[in-house]
């Protein structure tokens, strides 16, 4: 198969549901062996199962929280391709209504949130940056408009952690530019998948959502491939350190 990604390979985080399905799928579909990590098994298997054609794609399961699977993850990558090209540090989780303004935001709640979000991706750059040494490559990060503005009001846990995935990703790339591993950060706007159940299911708050998006409708998990494979190709190869908001023009207003 040939296509933009055609002779990379990677591995995409959350590829089981919404963005990471969508972005591994379409990964896959550019020519790249992609594997589709998530810890959920079941899940990663059926979004390798629905890709049609002939793709160099494979489920993996990873709990991102784990570092001993994430060192796993990329061990088997490298194994089967002989590089790790791209990395895609994508599982997230937002608990509504557990995460809660500062006051009454519990503990437990806060953990479970930085873990996956934050030290997942820590975790996944990490690795990734490892796996690339010597050979160069690029890392996408995903970002929240939450980690840049007050919109995410309620959700301190959720939005702490994607501000400090945004940190993250300027810091290691200028520690490894010079390596040639680039680290970018692709920040969606609201984006219906099953993260976000919880809005869609809530016509008063959904409509309130979309009234502040410029373009006027909510975004899907499709919305977010083309950025993604700009970044993971050799069409970005300038392009470091950098946040490509991709949100309907909600953080411009
Ligand atoms: P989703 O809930 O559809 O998919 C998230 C995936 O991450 C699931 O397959 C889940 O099993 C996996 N996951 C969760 N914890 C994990 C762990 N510890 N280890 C491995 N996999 C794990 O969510 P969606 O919307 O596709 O979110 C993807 C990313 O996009 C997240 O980082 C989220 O914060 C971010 N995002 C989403 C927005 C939205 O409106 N949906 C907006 C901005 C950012």
């Amino acid at each position: 198969m040939s296509g933009r990604l055609s002779g990379k390979s990677g591995l995409v985080t959350g590829a089981a549901s919404g963005i990471g399905r969508a972005v591994a799928t379409r990964f896959a579909r550019e020519g790249a062996l992609v594997a589709f990590a998530d810890r959920d098994r079941d899940g990663a298997a059926a979004a390798v199962a629905a890709l049609d054609g002939a793709t160099q794609a494979y489920p993996l399961e990873v709990d991102v929280s784990d570092e001993e699977a994430v060192a796993r993850a990329f061990a088997d990558v490298l194994e089967r391709a002989g590089s790790v090209d791209i990395a895609v540090a994508n599982a997230g989780v937002q608990l509504f209504g557990q995460d809660a303004p500062v006051g009454d935001l519990e503990l437990p709640v806060w953990q479970r949130t930085l873990g996956v979000n934050l030290t997942g991706t820590f975790l996944t750059v990490k690795h990734a940056v490892r796996s690339m040494i010597g050979r160069g490559g690029s890392i996408i990060v995903t970002g929240s408009p939450t980690g840049i503005v007050g919109g995410g009001r309620g959700f301190t846990a959720y939005s702490t952690s994607k501000a400090g995935i945004h940190g993250l990703t300027r810091v290691a790339a200028a520690d490894y530019a010079a390596a040639r591993i680039r680290v970018n950060a692709v920040i969606p706007g609201y984006t219906e998948t099953p993260l976000v159940q919880a809005i869609v299911e809530d016509q008063e708050a959904r409509s309130a959502l979309l009234s502040t998006v410029p373009l006027g409708r909510a975004g899907t998990p499709q919305d977010v491939e083309g950025i993604m494979v700009f970044l993971a190709s050799d069409e970005s190869l300038y392009a470091t350190g950098a946040l490509f908001v991709v949100d309907g023009g909600a953080t411009a207003v």
